[in-house]
């Protein structure tokens, strides 16, 4: 079927003319004769990069355009929207009938916000999280949303992030019955189940446009699915090097899966030799410029140099250790095809769009603390597999895993190349999870009796597959507890949220959290200090996973512990009675003492070097504490608690920069973060006012600080920077750089 056939408006087909789409794949084909453009509930499950994402497309334009509507793309992480956006960009030069531009929005941050500003635009991508949180505000333009893309649905079984997805896709359709939903799967054992919970039809299809060979490595052989067998050339004895090496030799590029961080930073150091050698000259140029881009990229720790080291040999590792600069880098890189090696860990493996024409799964093991190694999914698997051979860049892919043992190998094929996926079962049945979405039905007035709340819940996944019956003693016993902390009250047969619990809700806590936070503001400490509240929000399960110590450090936790005990606001466990409960303690105590080295200015590096924690972790523990420390201030606000009030808006700030109070002032101007900040303060310019005055040759000439810099500087701070002293200063400068670069 061709574009130009298509009941879409002439303007959307020339859009997608000119991004060289001309006809539509199979399954796009069968999702439109499934009455997908008619506004049909549809769930399109078919294989990776089968360009499912185009159907969405067509049919957001077609609502905005034809029916004035708006459209909502959902996606599980923030990196896939950002690239979901992008792609949706594209439209932004369509005229609606109105004269107005289609206009594309993406919202993924701060989860206290209705955002009343996106009422403004006709396409909003954003993540299931976000999502929630909104649904939380009873944000008024998500009653006009008209048509819900639910993209990767399949992660309704993921424990953590299923569920949320669940109650927001059950939510749209309580308060917009008549919106469409298009639910975008890879494939799955169950998709009828799905379609049904979702009114909807589906189309599943076999079909991929680039041919993905699925295949198992054992001693520099691959043996495909197909029957096709290949012979490495023996350069190393590492099979996946060998594999990268001969990949890369061919022109393409090579994404290799570890189960672990460590691994996937060995690994990338194993390859860097060998592939250094199949560089040209010019990649290598081009390549010393990615390195020395992710250099000047935030701190330099030994993580970063480790990195820009690698990328020089055009190998890099990608792990949710490292922070959001450096992966964009790296994937951007990637995607220009001069890195050829990246070594990943699964965070990859969802939905993106990356010129691999090689994948290797270097390990079908994960480990869990506490669990040990289990075989991932055959869906994880799928998903893996399924990043190599994308049809913007390569004519075929390869997907590979890798097997020590003939058994081994043929363990492999049998349980995941030849294997089909799993069904997929909703994960909301667990009193952690369903408490927030308990509390949220009621404060946001979905529902406002105990019948009414079986009733939301019987609309779930989760009702679907089960019986609402199942969650009924899970429901009361929430109930229970909202009741006894104050967060709901009863009158009749009426539930309803009160103050607390509305604030609750909107702040987009756990109801446990918010317990922990209003009990503790209550108790006077010794001292009341930093710790104090960097102690408290660490205790709440919305911290997340915590920084857990090392044995080594163990000693030192609790020395520090003893030594600030009077500030605490939260009581320290009985380690001979529950030692469990200890243990975790100190956890939190770690974290606490890693966000106060933080704002004591203490580099990355030394973080790492004293906590060995990665930049990606601490920025994660940065966000929580803000976040947190947010919840706290209004929770104070709305109890009266002004005590604290002063306390967390300033520590909010320096979480935030990581930063001494006295740097506060500084590092508020654009372009100057906490390292700059301190050059500047350290040189004698402790006050806006004094940068007022100064020279600007004299901040110029200050480390890291430019001449453009030092203009926007002076220019924020309401100074003046005559035109002539401008153009000579600049001029200088060239020339000293030039200098510079010539010795
Ligand atoms: N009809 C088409 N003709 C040519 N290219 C297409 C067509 N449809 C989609 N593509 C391209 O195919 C690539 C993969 O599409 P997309 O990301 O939508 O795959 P997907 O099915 O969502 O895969 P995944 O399950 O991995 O998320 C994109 O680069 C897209 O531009
Ligand atoms: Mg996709």
């Amino acid at each position: 079927m061709k574009i130009t056939d298509l009941s879409l408006p002439e303007s959307v087909k020339e859009v997608t003319i000119r991004s060289g789409i001309t006809e539509l794949y199979p399954p796009q084909e069968e999702a439109v004769k499934a009455g997908a453009l008619e506004g049909r509930n549809l769930v399109l499950a078919s294989p990776t990069a089968s360009g499912k994402t185009l159907v969405a497309e067509f049919c957001a334009l077609k609502h905005i355009l034809e029916e004035n509507g708006k459209a909502v793309y959902l996606t599980p992480l923030r990196a896939l929207a950002n690239e979901k956006f992008d792609e949706f960009k594209k439209y932004s030069t369509i005229s609606k009938s109105d004269r107005k531009r289609v206009r594309i929005g993406i919202s993924t941050g701060d989860f206290d916000s209705s955002d009343p500003w996106l009422e403004r635009y006709d396409i909003i991508i954003t993540t299931n999280e976000k999502a929630d949180s909104l649904l939380r505000h009873r944000a008024k333009w998500m009653d006009e949303i008209s048509l819900i893309v639910a993209d990767e649905v399949h992660l309704l079984n993921e424990a953590e992030r299923g569920p949320t997805l669940e109650i927001v896709l059950a939510r749209l359709m309580q308060i917009n019955p008549d919106m469409q939903i298009l639910a975008l799967s890879a494939t799955i054992n169950n998709v009828e189940e799905i379609a049904g919970w979702l009114k909807a039809d589906y189309v599943t299809m076999e079909w991929r446009p680039v041919l993905l060979k699925e295949g198992i490595l054992l001693h520099n052989e691959i043996q495909f699915k197909d029957g096709d067998s290949k012979k490495l050339e023996k350069k190393t004895k590492n099979p996946s090097t060998n594999l990268a090496v001969n990949t890369v030799k061919s022109g393409g590029q090579a994404l290799i899966f570890a189960s672990t961080r460590k691994n996937a930073v060995a690994l990338a150091k194993k390859f860097a030799g060998e592939i250094e050698a199949v560089l040209s000259k010019p990649a290598k140029r081009s390549l010393k410029h990615e390195s020395e881009r992710i250099l000047a990229a935030g701190e330099r720790t030994r993580i970063s140099e480790s990195l820009a080291e690698l990328v020089r040999f055009g190998v890099a590792f990608h792990h949710a250790g490292l922070g959001g600069a450096h992966r964009r880098i790296i994937e951007d890189s990637f995607r220009q095809g001069k890195i050829k090696v990246v070594t990943a860990t699964p965070t990859l493996a969802f939905g993106v769009n990356l010129p691999a024409r090689t994948v290797v799964i270097q390990d079908y093991r994960r480990y869990e603390p506490g669990y040990g190694y289990y075989p991932i999914s055959v869906l994880e698997y799928k998903q893996m597999a399924g990043r190599a051979g994308r049809p913007k860049y390569d004519k075929v892919g390869e997907a590979i895993l890798t097997a020590k043992t003939a058994d081994e190998a043929d363990y492999l094929m049998e349980s995941y190349v030849l294997a089909r996926p799993e069904r997929i079962w909703s994960r909301l049945a667990v009193e952690r999870i369903m408490r927030s979405h308990v509390l949220a039905t009621i404060a946001a007035d979905f529902a406002h009796t105990e019948h009414g709340i079986y009733d939301f819940f019987g609309r779930t996944f989760y009702a679907y597959q089960y019986d609402i019956s199942a969650i009924k003693n899970i429901i009361a016993k929430i109930l229970k507890y909202l009741y006894a902390e104050g967060m709901i009250d009863v009158s009749g047969e009426n539930i309803f949220a009160t103050g607390f619990g509305k604030r609750v809700s909107e702040l987009y806590v756990d109801p446990v959290s918010a317990v922990i936070i209003r009990n503790a503001l209550k108790q006077k400490p010794v001292y009341l200090t930093e710790l104090s509240l960097l102690q408290m929000i660490s205790h709440t399960p919305d911290m997340g996973p915590i920084l857990r110590p090392y044995t080594r450090e163990l000693d030192e936790i609790a020395i520090f512990m003893e030594q600030h005990r009077e500030e605490f606001l939260i009581d320290v466990p009985n380690e001979w009675e529950d030692s469990i409960a200890y243990e975790q303690f100190l956890g939190e105590v770690k974290t606490a003492m890693v966000l106060k080295t933080w704002i004591e200015e203490i580099t990355e590096d030394q973080i790492i070097e004293k906590f060995r924690t990665q930049p990606g972790d601490l920025y994660r523990t940065i966000e929580s504490a803000k976040w947190l420390l947010h919840a706290t201030r209004e929770l104070a606000m709305l109890f009266g608690e002004k005590h604290i009030m002063p306390w967390t808006l300033e520590l909010m700030e320096r979480i935030e920069k990581g930063v001494k109070k006295e740097l506060l002032p500084i590092v508020k101007l654009e372009g100057v973060g906490r390292v700059r900040g301190r050059i500047i303060y350290n040189a004698g310019y402790k006050t806006t006012e004094e940068i007022k005055i100064a020279k600007l040759e004299e901040l110029m000439n200050l480390p890291l600080i430019g001449p453009r810099l030092a203009k926007k500087i002076k220019e924020q701070v309401g100074g003046f920077v005559k035109k002539e002293t401008w153009e000579r200063l600049e001029k200088e400068d060239a020339w000293k750089q030039k200098a510079l670069t010539e010795y």
